[in-house]
């Protein structure tokens, strides 16, 4: 570590709990046909589908998301602690990473592990990055909004350039995997469960659904200390109001980017995106 990131093949991760070793590691994970895979770029809103899949799962039931930490329900095979509970963990595992494809464990293109990839507004994206990483301990600490935007549009920017990343995972995805975005779960949270529901196999009774919407909530989220993230105060989030859970809304960007800025953000990541059926991004 040099700069407040962990350097892997040219793609700074956070420095929590990983290291360039344990990443040369991780190319060995076995994934199973069982398994669900969460991928997002980091702010994506990765911890609310990760909520809601672990609520899938119990049926609607929150005793684990309220007893269990959401980073232990579905581990980050990228973190060594992460790596070890799944690789001990037996039957179907939900996993979640931000490991860009081209260093992803290639076990995953042989498995018929269902994944599921979140896609948000980079716009943001960005603005939740900032707001996070300023109260952060394990990454980069941007100074100001403007300097993290020169980072993020410049690609220098925790797990690298959002448009690469994105591009790379959407065009040389492999099967089984369902898109879903930020935008749609916020708009109509209940269809797009059903959705991942159908896509896993799984069944929800009417109770059921109605008891995973109200505990997967931003307004439950933020008061369950074992998913809004208030355990890692005073170690890896300084402040002590710090929480996971800021907005939760679509279109924040519009607060705080100048019209400046979203002009050069377009140029730049719509040139990026261009190749990508529009519809699988369906924000402003
Ligand atoms: P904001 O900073 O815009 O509020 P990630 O989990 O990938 O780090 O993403 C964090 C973002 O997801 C934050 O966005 C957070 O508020 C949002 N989020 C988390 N849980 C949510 C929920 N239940 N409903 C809506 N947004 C949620």
């Amino acid at each position: 570590m040099s700069d407040g990131y962990v350097w892997f093949e040219g793609i700074p991760f956070p420095v929590v709990d990983c290291t360039p070793e344990h990443l040369r590691a991780m190319q060995d994970f076995v994934f199973k046909d069982e398994d669900v895979l969460t991928v997002s770029f980091p702010k994506s809103g990765t911890n609310w589908l990760v909520e809601i899949l672990c609520l899938i799962y119990s049926k609607g039931d929150p005793t684990w998301v309220q007893s269990v930490p959401i980073w232990e329900r579905s581990p980050w095979v990228e973190n060594t602690h992460g790596y070890q509970i799944l690789k001990d963990k037996e039957g179907p595992r939900l996993i979640t990473s931000h490991v860009p494809i081209h260093l992803f464990p290639k076990s995953i293109f042989k498995s018929k592990t269902k994944v599921i990839y979140l896609i948000r507004n980079p716009r943001d994206i960005l603005v939740s990055g900032y707001f996070f990483w300023i109260i952060s301990k394990f990454v980069k600490r941007p100074e100001s909004l403007e300097q993290y935007f020169e980072w993020f549009t410049q690609g220098y920017e925790t797990l690298g350039n959002w448009a690469q990343y994105v591009n790379a995972w959407m065009l040389e995805g492999q099967e089984n995997v369902l898109i879903v975005s930020y935008e749609e779960l916020k708009q109509d949270t209940r269809s797009v469960v059903q959705k991942i529901c159908r896509f896993l196999g799984k069944k929800l009774e009417p109770e059921e659904l109605n008891s995973l919407l109200k505990h997967s909530s931003f307004q439950v989220m933020k008061e369950n200390k074992m998913s809004n993230y208030t355990l890692l105060r005073g170690w890896l989030i300084e402040d002590k109001n710090g929480s996971l859970m800021r907005k939760g809304i679509s279109g924040d960007w519009k607060n705080h980017l100048t019209v400046a800025q979203a002009e050069v953000f377009d140029r730049i990541f719509c040139e990026k995106m261009a190749g990508l059926p529009p519809e699988l991004f369906p924000w402003e």
